[in-house]
């Protein structure tokens, strides 16, 4: 029987131009270059411009996507935009960027899952691809979480960064060299939602609705517990990566690249040293940009691809974990 697969058939990324450096941190916060870079690895994030939108990141993505692909936005199927900061609640993220690269018509909607989002569009856009329903989606992660960070709270506002990412997956029964199948060979999905408090945004929405004594506590914007998640995010990160290895009867001698959540180099290094996978095999660019959430993973693949650091069927593991917790992992063969 032959069997449906789908293949990212071009990348794009658009992340804002102002810098937001480690040094300029150190004057709004009490906070120093030297302990950012030692806990996470990070030394600037891009923060987007007044006046522009979550879509409008979204969208210069996706377009250069489809222009890697070679592909025009008519022959898209369908529109997925992994995101937890939308333009509004009201309506998707997704309609906007439709309309923003002019592909009309095709279904648009949004997917969250906070910073493991674009595996978990991925996920949606593979499985609609290998049941024969569409044939090219554009998968999107972006955020703008500069609009949710206090920039009052060291905690968490030296982490996080604007940016966006896109994918192109599209039906395929491309063989690489040694005629192995090119393209997503798995996903596998996860959420335990017992730990919810650990990261999140609390007021805004139905639970605690929009008032001045919830802006007055400070609670529309991010809260973490960065301990829980780093240990969570160690411990599920590293056990993904091995469910994604295990379903397709591989072994870490067989990773070519790591395209892992830029959240915190350490936590990179820990899934590394768990999994036995040598640190020099992970992509890294959190130094430039931070906690891009949804965004990260498409981010750091464009870039890995634009610099030449993907070949033809190098195997590619991803794996993402944020609020939820929600995490997952993809295996692909490039
Ligand atoms: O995508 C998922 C989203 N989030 C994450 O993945 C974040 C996961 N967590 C982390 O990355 C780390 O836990 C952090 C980077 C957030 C913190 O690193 P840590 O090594 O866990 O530091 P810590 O929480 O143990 O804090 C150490 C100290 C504390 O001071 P005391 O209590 O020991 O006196 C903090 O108050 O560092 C202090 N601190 C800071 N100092 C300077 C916290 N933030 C800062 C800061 N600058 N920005």
């Amino acid at each position: 029987m032959h069997v449906l697969r789908s293949r990212i058939l071009g990348t794009g990324k658009s992340v804002p131009e102002r810098r937001l450096t480690n040094f300029d941190l150190e004057k709004m916060v009490e906070t120093s270059d030297q302990w950012i870079v030692d806990r996470t690895g990070i030394r600037e994030r891009r923060i987007l411009e007044e006046g522009r939108t979550t879509s409008d990141l979204a969208a210069a993505a996706g377009k250069a996507a489809l222009e890697a692909a070679e592909l025009s936005p008519s022959q898209l199927d369908a529109i997925v935009v992994a995101t937890i900061s939308p333009d509004s609640p009201l309506p998707a993220c997704a309609v906007a960027v439709q309309r923003k690269i002019g592909a009309q018509g095709c279904p648009a909607f949004d997917a969250a899952a906070a910073c493991a989002g674009f595996i978990y569009g991925l996920a949606i856009g593979d499985a609609f691809v290998r049941s024969g329903s569409w044939k090219r989606v554009l998968i999107i992660g972006v955020e703008v979480l500069s609009r949710y960070v206090d920039w009052n709270d060291r905690n968490t506002c030296v982490l996080f960064g604007d940016g966006a990412g896109a994918v192109i997956l599209g039906v395929s029964d491309d063989k690489d060299d040694k005629g192995l199948p090119r393209g997503i060979l798995s996903t596998h999905l996860f959420a335990d939602g017992n730990l919810e408090d650990a990261l999140a945004i609390p007021a805004g929405g139905v639970t605690i609705p929009s008032s001045p004594a919830s802006l007055e506590a400070r609670q529309h914007y991010i809260k973490m517990n960065g301990k829980t998640v780093f240990v969570h995010a160690v411990r599920n990160l590293s056990r993904a990566a091995q469910v994604a290895l295990d379903a397709n009867g591989k072994t870490r001698a067989d990773v070519d690249l790591v395209v892992g959540h830029q959240a915190n180099q350490r936590i990179l290094e820990a899934v590394s040293e768990k999994t036995q996978i040598p640190f020099s095999k992970f992509f890294l660019n959190i130094q430039k940009y931070g906690n891009t959430s949804s965004a990260s993973i498409p981010i750091a693949l464009d870039e890995a691809v634009r610099e030449g650091k993907v070949k033809t069927g190098d195997l590619l593991l991803f794996a993402a974990l944020g609020a939820g917790f929600s995490w997952g992992s993809a295996l692909v063969r490039w």
